[in-house]
């Protein structure tokens, strides 16, 4: 994705450059800071698994509401992890979102499972339930809800669905710390739910980061060990080693940044909420944009969302094209698996405009709003 996209203008107002992500001002905002903690974590001379990361996943896993949480090096590398550590093996079928980024089906193959696409509800961006109902076969594992624009899938119907067939269900809640839905945080329906902190997700750190969450002591241990190449919690790894691993481990810097960060992350949700918001008014009447719901709205019921749309209009942007998992190589598909994907085709956006749900400057964000074409 371009640092910058240009904005057809219809009106005189003079040009400005507005940056998707505008990480240099929001780190100036409160850089002191910053750079005390790098200090402080670089000269206490620990940089990978010391009391950093642990203390980042204590705060991690008591926001949640959840037993574990075990920072990782990605979110990509979480379901991956969370994957094989659920026991999924060659030929498993995952049902996910025919519209999502495609992380989700790159853990499902490289985990040695077969992603299987379904459509979306009509107007909500999200997996339909019912068309995961109607996609399991009898090599069907688990349902991947993967919940983007910050707004919670319906776990309500998608848990009945998994109850009846005996499937299990994993989160890619990348987009969706701090999203709820009646009360439960996203990350903590399934089995395991895992998170991005990339610097453009709501608590985003400076380099790659995520995270794995569960209530599951047993694949707690084993995705902890497998992050770091089979080790105990000794960190060492013995010589008749069960778990196959690899290197997936958090840093310690990023760990005590996003220590940081979360301690002020509802005052960042805020501020996105208000952002998107605005956002959302000045461009809703556009049809053509097809637009997810806006934050706050309710489509099933009253309170079914309590979540706020954290990268809403930066997704739109990124899929002009058309959808990142409609891309995805067909001929991978089992034949009985091309289904009909129309809601999530219709996930396509002709027109380009900038956004970012990042901007410090309120001038920037009007300029965008009046700009609209
Ligand atoms: C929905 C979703 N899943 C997964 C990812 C991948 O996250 P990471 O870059 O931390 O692997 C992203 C990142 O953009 C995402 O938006």
């Amino acid at each position: 994705m371009a640092a910058t996209a240009p904005v057809r203008l219809l009106d005189r107002t003079p040009a400005i450059e507005v940056p998707f992500f505008d990480w240099k001002a929001l780190y100036e905002e409160r850089s002191e800071d910053y750079l005390r903690i790098i200090d402080e974590t670089a000269s206490s001379g620990g940089f990978i698994l010391q009391a950093a990361v642990e203390e980042f996943e204590r705060k991690l896993a008591g926001y949640l509401g959840v037993r574990h949480a075990i920072g990782l090096s990605d979110c990509t590398n979480a379901m991956l992890l969370g994957l094989r550590a659920s026991g999924v093996r060659p030929g498993d079928e995952i049902i996910l979102p025919a519209h999502a980024f495609i992380a989700a089906a790159q853990a499902i193959h490289f985990a040695g499972g077969i992603p299987v696409p379904v459509d979306l509800e009509e107007g909500d961006g999200l997996i339909d339930p019912d068309a995961v109902r109607a996609a399991i076969t009898r090599r069907t594992r688990g349902v991947m809800a993967v919940h983007v624009n910050g707004r919670v899938c319906a776990m309500d119907a998608l848990r009945s669905i998994a109850d009846e067939h005996g499937l299990e269900i994993y989160e890619d809640a990348a987009q969706a710390l701090g999203a709820k839905l009646d009360g439960q945080a996203a990350g903590v329906f399934g089995r395991w739910g895992a998170f991005s902190f990339y610097p453009s997700k709501t608590l985003g750190c400076f380099g790659d980061g995520g995270a794995l969450v569960t209530n599951d002591d047993e694949l707690a241990a084993t995705v902890r060990a497998m992050r770091n190449h089979g080790a105990g919690p000794d960190k060492s790894i013995a010589p008749d080693c069960a778990v196959w691993g690899t290197n997936a481990r958090l840093d310690n810097l990023q760990a005590a940044i996003l220590a940081y960060k979360l301690g002020w992350y509802g005052e960042t949700i805020r501020r996105r909420r208000a952002i998107a918001s605005r956002y959302d008014a000045a461009f809703r009447a556009i049809t053509a944009l097809n637009l997810p719901p806006a934050p706050k709205s309710a489509t099933r019921a009253p309170g079914w969302i309590s979540s706020f749309s954290t990268t809403c209009l930066g997704f739109c942007q990124a899929s002009r094209e058309g959808s990142f998992m409609c891309r995805y190589p067909h001929s991978a598909q089992p034949a009985s698996h091309r289904l009909t994907i129309n809601n999530a085709l219709k996930h396509r956006f002709d027109k380009a405009f900038i956004v970012s749900l990042f901007c410090k400057e309120s001038t920037k964000i009007d300029y965008i709003v009046r700009r609209r074409s």
